[in-house]
């Protein structure tokens, strides 16, 4: 089943990585055909949207990633890094499979 995506990366690092995760997120939508899918005559869209804190500091701000959440699963992902956005684009937007590696209790 397909749904409309939702994902908030969170930009409140100094070191300005979560805007660089959004970007190489925007960048694997488009370059995996995934920005906007029709299935079954229905149009769905995934987004990317960048905001401040997510409460998940320790995997984030404290870390060399940004925190990511993913709607309307709500799925937190931590400390990703630009190179993960074409595993969470793939795996979870393409094949609607979580990425373990990235994944926060
Ligand atoms: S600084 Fe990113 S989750 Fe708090």
């Amino acid at each position: 089943m397909k749904l409309d995506h939702h994902l908030f990366v969170c930009t409140n690092q100094k070191s300005g990585v979560g805007d660089d995760v959004a970007h190489a997120l925007k960048k694997e939508l488009k370059k995996q055909h995934l920005k906007s899918v029709v299935a079954d005559g229905e149009k769905y869209k995934n987004r990317v949207q960048t905001c401040n804190c997510l409460d998940l500091c320790k995997h984030c701000k404290k870390g060399s990633g940004a925190a990511v959440v993913v709607y309307p699963e709500g799925i937190f992902y931590g400390d990703v890094k630009p190179g993960d956005a074409a595993d969470i684009v793939h795996d979870h937007l393409g094949e609607g499979q979580v990425v373990k590696r990235l994944l926060l209790d």
